[in-house]
């Protein structure tokens, strides 16, 4: 099926050009995905050489942009999405300084190919519908180590059952993670808008391995933030 191109901005060197399709919910690029991407770009989390995994890709935005940016990018989602992600690969490959791959992750499924942990996973707009909540929770307990730091970013909606959903996740998102706020005029400039949140987040001790909890130090804080601020 043909597609239409969304290009993405880069501050270093020409746009990246994502195809997106009529089709299921990951086949465009979401508002969320334009600002993680572009916050990936403010360098405040240092990506070159990182090890990035991202989960429910879609088009492929953010984690494409961190390859650009140097990572070892490993881009996942649903079995559908493969063929996209694959020709966005291919459309932006000659930017890429790291490295981009796409695999099947369906969340709640076995990761264990997706091991050791990643430096980073990212995540835009993958808190969406309730069923998704607790297999979205096992997949980020399974992925993270102690040392992986989290970027979520999610558009606030106040419609139908959305603000429930979000409670939800958060609710039992902080069982096991820490999470902290990327203050907005942390975000990109111009990509940015006072719905769409930013978060940090890492695991509070370890989920069920002995691991010791992550220290708040600036040498293992995942990304260089001024002051972030605690969610509620
Ligand atoms: C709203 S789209 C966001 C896509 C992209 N991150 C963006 O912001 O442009 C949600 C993505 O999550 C993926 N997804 C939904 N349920 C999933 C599941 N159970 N396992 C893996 N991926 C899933 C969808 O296929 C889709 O690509």
């Amino acid at each position: 099926m043909s597609g239409f191109v969304r290009e993405l901005e880069r501050r270093a060197g020409p746009a990246l050009r994502l195809e997106q399709r009529s089709g299921g919910v990951g086949c465009v690029v979401w508002d969320a995905a334009l600002v993680l991407a572009k916050f990936l770009e403010t360098g405040a989390c240092p990506l070159n050489r990182r090890a990035v995994l991202e989960l429910g890709a879609g088009t492929g935005a953010v984690g494409i942009m961190a390859a650009t940016l140097g990572a070892d990018v490993t881009l996942t989602d649903l079995q559908e999405l493969q063929e996209l992600l694959a020709v966005n690969i291919e459309n932006n490959r000659h930017l890429v300084t790291g490295s981009v791959r796409a695999e099947v992750l369906k969340w709640g499924e076995d990761v264990s190919g997706f091991r050791p942990p990643p430096d980073y996973i990212l995540m835009a707009d993958c808190i969406y519908y309730e069923q998704s909540l607790e297999p979205l929770l096992k997949t980020l307990r399974e992925l993270t180590g102690p040392d992986t730091c989290v970027l979520c970013c999610y558009e606030q909606r106040t419609v139908g059952r959305n603000p429930e959903i979000e409670r939800r996740y958060f609710e039992l998102l902080q069982v096991d993670f820490e999470l902290e706020r990327v203050p907005l005029d942390q975000h990109d400039e111009e990509y940015r808008s006072e719905d769409i949140h930013i978060l940090t987040i890492r695991r509070k001790t370890a989920v069920g391995d002995g691991l010791p909890a992550p220290q708040p130090s600036s040498e293992q804080s995942c990304c260089l933030l001024g002051t972030v601020g605690a969610v509620k």
